[in-house]
């Protein structure tokens, strides 16, 4: 798991998009870190004590004095139990107290009492967020060392639409990837990373395809971008999404244009890793008008795609070539095979036929298999974790 026994902070202050913060701290807690809530006195009318502590695992910090136990809460053993503290989100009144100093509450008081990594997550209205003393106490705090977490663009609780709205949890997880799975080793590294399936055109409105869903490949590219790399996704049709900055999306229908991707960046890369599940074979003609069905039968004439991978590996000057394989039976062989015939670093077989594995679903179990005949299995696993697990191994092996 990204986060693993990683003692995360979370302070809540009094916006609207605190209700979001239900999510990050399931999020948190699935990727295995320990998670202890703050709230300012404010925050508790957009979301409750409970819900944060019951999620969290963890009493939340809102006061200093309980009444009700006589106890004292210690600020500062909560700032020093920090392995990063993470303010989301943050109102423009808790920003400027943020920015100048004001300790006018259990929060205040423990984030001026941070020794750790701090983030910083805005959320306001279009106007406020604008405003020039908005745009100072952010740089302000920029220029303490701490990462801010831009707002982004969207419909805001006032009715208006601008930039405002609190980046979106799994934006604010990533953020904590970045900052714990960061491997100089990837940094200044390129990789391009094939995912998704393959649409071969049979007419203007139907083609061949496949069940991917381009799930590994995508988590693939979000790990690495997180391990510091510069990613060049080249996605057949999927609907996944990615905002990570170091990943580049080139979005590409068939197998041919998918070749012409892969062949246009592969002199700047360092890896290729081919996730993607490419359609075997093409029509030999994609009809010009919809194919009416007036015959009987009807036979189309199919002809075979290029092997991408095959003019990767061929092609390669100093780069690293991974391989996928989807086998139903004898997979060690097969995908040995494939290793040795398209002369890879290294293949990922997936063998299809066990629970929570293959096309679609959100886990997978994998072997790793090196061309040194290294064998490492993966056990069933979130795609997410999965993706993270195999480029370590994969950055352990390759350069040795
Ligand atoms: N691959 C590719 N281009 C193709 C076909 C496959 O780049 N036209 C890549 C896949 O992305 C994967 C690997 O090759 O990394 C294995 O694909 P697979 O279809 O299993 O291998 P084939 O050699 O086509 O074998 P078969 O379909 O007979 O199992």
């Amino acid at each position: 798991m990204s986060l693993e026994g990683k003692r995360i902070l979370v302070g809540v202050t009094g916006g609207i998009a605190a209700y979001k913060m239900a999510t990050f701290v399931r999020l948190l807690k699935k990727q295995g870190a320990e998670v202890r809530c703050m709230m300012t006195p404010a925050s508790s009318d957009f979301i409750t004590p409970l819900t944060l502590s019951t999620l969290s695992g963890s009493p939340v910090g809102i006061d200093f004095y309980n009444p009700k136990t006589g106890e004292w809460t210690n600020h500062v053993e909560w700032a020093l139990w920090a392995d990063v503290m993470i303010f989301a989100p943050v109102t423009a009144s808790s920003l400027a107290k943020m920015a100048h100093g004001f300790s006018d509450n259990f929060l205040m008081a423990t984030y001026l009492s941070a020794k750790c990594p701090v983030f910083v997550a805005p959320a306001m209205d279009l106007d406020m967020y604008q405003h020039p003393t908005t745009k100072a106490n952010l740089d302000r705090l920029e220029s303490f060392g701490y990462t801010v977490i831009p707002a982004e663009s969207g419909f805001l609780a006032s009715g208006l639409e601008g930039q405002g709205r609190m980046a979106e949890p799994e934006v604010l997880l990533r953020y904590l990837q970045d900052h714990f799975q960061y491997d100089a080793r990837f940094s200044g590294k390129t990789i391009v990373i094939t995912a998704g399936p393959t649409y071969e055109a049979i007419d203007p409105v139907r083609f061949i395809g496949n069940h991917s869903s381009g799930k590994m490949g995508f988590s693939l590219a979000e790990a690495a971008a997180s391990k510091g790399a510069e990613v060049i996704l080249v996605s057949g049709p999927t609907h996944l999404k990615t905002s990570h900055e170091k990943i580049r999306v080139v979005r590409v229908t068939s197998a041919l244009q998918m070749l012409e991707a892969v062949q246009h960046h592969w002199d700047q890369v360092d890896w290729g890793i081919f996730a993607s599940a490419v359609a075997d074979y093409r029509p030999t003609v994609a009809a010009d008008q919809k194919i009416k069905k007036t015959a009987e039968t009807l036979h189309i004439d199919l002809e075979k795609n290029p092997d991408i991978l095959s003019w990767a590996s061929a092609n390669r000057t100093a780069q690293k070539v991974v391989g996928f394989a989807l086998e139903t039976q004898n997979g060690l062989e097969y995908a040995q095979g494939k290793l040795e015939k398209k002369k890879l670093d290294a293949i990922v077989l997936n063998e299809m036929g066990e629970p929570g594995v293959g096309f679609g679903t959100d886990t997978n179990s994998v072997k790793l298999i090196f061309k040194s005949n290294k064998i490492r299995s993966f056990e069933l696993q979130s795609k997410q974790e999965l993706a993270f697990s195999l480029l370590n191994e994969l950055m352990n092996n390759l350069y040795e």
